[in-house]
């Protein structure tokens, strides 16, 4: 068996690299929905349709468990298809699999308090403001669910989002340097005037934009710390994998890379991210 990595690109990669670093000698299977790409501006509906194709299909190539490197697909689709697809499923194809997502894990950083721990938080006296600015699709802005769930937790953490329309797309497109600077530095200007003033911590909402760490950290105020989902995810995997033997990862460290869009080696962009060349097989 194998651990599934699902994103509607190659921002899921990202995360994929802190998992298989973390996880050596698991079996890995990418797949890239780039033939549907990007998924931050469609409607919720098809975000769960295409959502739910890709893990069928990881789930045929072999995987048992499935990390959605997707918040995009994590905040829209995840809980829908816990709930009404996947018990179903299970029974159909009579073994255990599951699909995880990367927003609790990415939660549980931004607060400091785990999801478990939810109840024994209520009540506690709300001091401090801090700020978080999350940059993330507009199908996550949208949802709101950084703001939701973050809100549960800590009273003292105030939660602002800023939608990056283009950027998938240009990192899908292996955009220049400077048209990609400019454009990060026009959402953290757009994210500091409705604040009032920079955040004093961000996450990067959407998994393509760990590729563009460096230029977030240059535009944002020298030292401001970003949230990291590929360790916090691969954090939450390896706890979950623990209390989870019935999801075993594989034991011979393959990685294999599926795509829907075009097939052969990914962008330079991706290629420096990931320190070497990276080719995908037709899904
Ligand atoms: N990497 C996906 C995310 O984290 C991008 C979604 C999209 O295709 O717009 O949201």
């Amino acid at each position: 068996m194998a651990i599934g990595v699902f994103d509607s690109g190659v921002g899921g990669l990202t995360v994929h690299r802190a998992l298989v670093d973390r996880l050596k000698s698991a079996d890995f299977i990418y797949l890239a929905d780039q033939a549907n790409a990007p998924y931050g501006v469609r409607p919720g509906e098809e975000i769960v349709e295409l959502t739910r194709a890709g893990c069928i299909r990881l789930f045929e190539a072999g995987a048992n468990l499935i990390v959605l490197a997707c918040n995009t697909a994590s905040a829209i689709a995840l809980r829908r298809l816990q709930q009404t697809w996947l018990p179903g499923y299970r029974q159909e194809i009579g073994r255990p699999v599951n699909v995880l997502g990367i927003i609790v894990p990415t939660i549980e950083a931004a607060t400091g308090v785990p999801w478990e721990h939810e109840a024994e938080r209520r009540g506690d006296k709300v001091e401090a403001l801090d700020v978080l600015g999350v940059f993330s699709t507009p199908a996550t802005t949208r949802s709101r669910v950084y703001e939701i769930e973050i809100d549960k937790r800590r009273q003292d953490v105030a939660v602002f989002s800023e939608p990056c329309p283009t950027l998938v797309h240009l990192i899908e497109g292996d955009a220049g340097a400077v048209e990609l600077a400019k454009t990060v530095e026009g959402h953290v200007a757009a994210l500091k005037t409705r604040i009032g003033r920079h955040p004093d911590r961000a996450i990067l909402g959407c998994t393509h934009y760990e590729i563009l760490a460096d230029i977030f950290r240059a535009a944002l105020p020298p030292g401001t710390p970003l949230i990291h989902q590929p360790a916090t995810t691969a954090d939450a995997v390896e706890r979950y994998l623990e209390r989870h033997p019935e999801y075993p990862p594989g034991t011979g460290g393959t990685r294999r890379f599926l795509t829907t869009g075009r097939p052969g080696p990914q962008n330079g962009l991706v290629e420096a991210f990931w320190g070497g060349p990276v080719s995908f097989e037709a899904a």
